[in-house]
């Protein structure tokens, strides 16, 4: 079996178990709520910035005490207003100086879309400048921004003759991501320090230290990497320990070489006081060590792996020390679409990292668990004056060095929280590309909802419940928000809890967009409960913030379980049930529209056949056909007339919706009304009767949806005379009647 055939193998296996290990088979899940670009800009205060003629907004950089947000794009740095970022904008332009970008189109790259300078990264620097850096045409280069101190006017300059060299620091390559966290004075960056974009680095510059880096060109430490996130996670009070994390994707050195290059998701570790090694190792890193990190949904007869890790949002818990980290994964399988989120907790990580290193022995040369013996200190450990000897890296003894040169790879994985991930979408059309979370405090706890960005230009809001008890949970799709007028793909997000805001960011524009909208959860007691969104609660009166202050009996929210028959009993407010009168012809159709809020809620539909008392179930037959919208019936019959309730069914309970009254009318009584202009002829409440009879001959009248029409379709008998024929197309343009299908019962249900 030849290497490809052996990875469709995999594959394909990967894909079956896929089907029938997830929950609910393969569909993808719906949200409640799916909210247009146009819906969100009319009613829910979504503001969008952009610049004329520029692309690729990729750096957001939240700075909550000057209230801006910064952003770095095509050629340009713009500081908005925190608020509202379409208001009060200033712009910097930072091209690339021609030199290089002629240099750049010597060397083969497009002028037009790679020479460009693409501001890359943005960090806080002090407390008057940022650092931002950018591509500068394949002539990688930074700046000290002038931001000022002062909130009242924001100040926004760069002196030209003051740039840095941006080299491992900012890609050379506008479609690499650049991965950095500014500590102190000093970046640490995950970038390809070179033109030809393959002497990847883990590389820390700037500051007062010698620079230091990863071993160029040894596979082991880094084999083609894609660098995603870097945080600084101290862990004690003792800045000795802190450690720098570095999150990133590569291609496996570790799998066996028949299965082809299979991408792993990796995190890195190294301490911050690392100062590189004395007689070897001098200026690398002696503290570098890397674990596999796995996300994946396990299966009777495998595993299957979400192994492209895409971005790592970090979540500050009460422990300090202890932060949570939620990723999103996509797969890098040809065969099926997937995304994922799988949470990891900072204690996993580390005791990854004090566990077996991985070891290449035997005749087969596979990877085992390290049993030999470890040097002292161990290889990982930062140098530190409470735990041992030695005060620096320079002092480790040359067996650790060695050591810690040939073994920078972790024997176990680190396993998702509850061990599968928390939320999964497979075939939905889009994949996950960034996340950002925020902790809630509801009436029954914390709940964490997770903002995720997609290629498709949208974002999802899950949130976090747990499932069985804690810490297993499961994701809810809550909203898909459709935040730009296209579907550019999502290249940054940003959150600020303060001010509940989401920043997003994609090639075309940034929008700006509030964390709730507990309007659009509806108007009832019920609808606010089953949508189970932390930040809003039931307060008597409508859906709205939930306040953990206020008082208990304004705050009816169960996120939990979300059960509106315990919430809200006693509670008089209803969904507006809207009632209609609807007419349809013998032998013709109609359709009753019932569009429910909820994407998750089904129909059901009951019958109350006029003067009777009792109401049925509609049945599934092929005269009364169920679609998204609402109920088609098709070849009408005078037994038809009563009145159609829809409800909408969500977690068990039911909500009406709609009450429609049809009536049907002999194809003789319709031609006769539809032809008299006299509103004295029409029976019981003659203006609204008469109004909607003009809606049933003239459909697209601008009535209300839910009484349009189709035509009646010739029916048997008796058969439309031919001046009832003429007066109906005098009179409408409906759409050609459809052709009758399958039997026609005359048996009434
Ligand atoms: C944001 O600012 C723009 C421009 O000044 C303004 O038109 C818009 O109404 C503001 N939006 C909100 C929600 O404040
Ligand atoms: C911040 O850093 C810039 C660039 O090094 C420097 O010019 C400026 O004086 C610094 N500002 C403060 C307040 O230290």
């Amino acid at each position: 079996m030849g290497r490809a055939e052996a990875a469709a193998m995999i594959l394909g296996l990967a894909l079956a178990l896929l089907w029938t290990a997830l929950p609910g088979g393969a569909a993808p899940s719906p949200p409640r709520l799916r909210l247009s670009f146009q819906e969100l800009q009319a009613q829910h205060g979504l503001r969008t910035f952009r610049l004329a003629r520029t692309c690729c907004y990729e750096a957001l950089l939240v700075d909550e005490e000057r209230g801006r947000l910064f952003v770095g794009a095509e050629n340009h740095v713009a500081s908005l207003s925190l608020d509202n970022i379409s208001k009060r904008a200033k712009k910097l332009a930072w091209p690339a100086p021609v030199e290089w970008r002629e240099e750049c189109n010597w060397a083969g790259k497009d002028i037009g879309t790679e020479c460009m300078n693409f501001v890359k990264l943005l960090h806080s620097y002090n407390r008057t400048h940022l650092l931002a850096c950018g591509t500068g045409a394949f002539h990688p280069t930074c700046a000290f921004v002038e931001v000022g101190h002062r909130l009242e006017d924001p100040v926004l300059r760069l002196d030209p003759r003051r740039l840095e060299d941006g080299k491992g620091k900012s890609p050379y390559d506008p479609r690499h991501r650049a991965a950095s966290v500014l500590v102190g004075e000093e970046l640490y960056s995950g970038v390809a320090a070179d033109l030809m974009g393959r002497d990847f680095t883990i590389f820390r510059s700037l500051g007062r230290r010698p620079s230091l880096r990863t071993e160029p060109h040894d596979s082991r430490w880094l084999n083609e990497p894609k660098f995603i996130k870097v945080f600084w996670i101290p862990e004690s009070e003792n800045p000795d320990d802190d450690k720098i994390y570095f999150f990133f994707r590569e291609s496996a050195v570790e799998t066996a070489p028949a299965l082809g290059r299979l991408s792993v998701s990796r995190v890195g570790q190294i301490c911050r006081n690392d100062v590189g090694g004395q007689r070897s190792l001098v200026n690398k890193w002696t503290t570098f060590l890397k674990a596999r990190l796995v996300c994946s949904v396990p299966g009777v007869e495998g595993d299957t792996h979400f192994d492209q890790l895409q971005d790592v949002f970090l979540l500050s818990s009460r422990d300090r020390w202890t932060p949570l980290l939620y990723a999103v994964f996509s797969t890098s399988s040809g065969v099926f679409q997937g995304s994922a989120v799988c949470v990891y907790s900072m204690s996993d990580v580390r005791r990854a990292f004090l566990g077996p290193f991985a070891h290449k022995e035997g005749p087969m040369h596979q990877w085992v668990a390290y049993q030999g013996r470890v040097p002292y200190p161990r290889p990982g450990m930062c140098p530190s004056r409470t735990f041992g000897t030695f005060s620096s890296t320079k002092d480790f003894p040359d067996d650790v060095i060695q050591f810690a040169r040939n073994h920078p790879l972790m024997y176990n994985p680190i396993l998702p929280v509850g061990g599968r991930p928390l939320f999964l979408q497979v075939g939905a059309g889009y994949t996950f590309t960034q996340v950002v979370a925020d902790r809630v405090a509801a009436a029954d706890g914390h709940y964490d909802v997770l903002f995720i960005g997609t290629d498709a230009g949208t974002v999802l809001k899950v949130i976090s419940v747990p499932k069985g008890g804690r810490p297993n949970a499961e994701g809810l799709l809550l909203e898909e928000l459709h935040v730009f007028e296209d579907s550019a793909a999502v290249t940054s997000m940003q959150i600020s809890s303060k001010r509940h805001q989401l920043y997003v960011a994609s090639r075309s524009a940034v929008a700006q967009i509030p964390l709730y909208r507990c309007a659009a959860h509806g108007r009832a007691c019920s609808e606010c409960c089953l949508a189970r969104d932390p930040y809003c609660a039931w307060d008597g009166a409508t859906c709205t913030r939930f306040q953990p202050s206020a008082k208990r009996r304004f705050r009816r929210q169960d996120i939990k379980n979300g059960d509106p028959r315990t919430l809200c009993s006693g509670d008089s407010s209803q969904p507006a049930l809207l009632e209609r009168k609807v007419f349809g012809v013998e032998g013709g159709s109609t359709f009753l529209e019932c569009e429910p809020r909820s994407l998750q809620a089904h129909v059901e539909w009951t019958f109350q056949r006029a003067g009777e008392g009792t109401s049925t179930p509609v049945p599934a037959v092929e005269r009364a056909e169920r679609t998204a919208r609402g109920l088609l019936l098709r070849g009408l019959q005078r037994g038809d007339s009563g009145a159609y309730l829809c409800a909408a069914v969500e977690q068990g309970f039911s909500q009406p919706l709609r009450r429609l009254v049809l009536h049907v009318l002999s194809a003789a009584q319709a031609e006769r009304l539809a032809r008299t202009e006299d509103a004295s002829l029409v029976p019981p409440s003659p203006k609204l009767w008469y109004r909607d009879f003009l809606q049933l001959v003239e459909p697209g009248g601008g009535g209300a949806s839910s009484l349009r029409m189709c035509r009646p379709q010739p029916a048997p008998r008796p058969a439309p005379s031919e001046s009832q024929r003429k007066g109906r197309n005098r009179r409408t343009n409906a759409p050609e009647p459809r052709a009758e299908r399958g039997p026609r019962s005359a048996a009434h249900w």
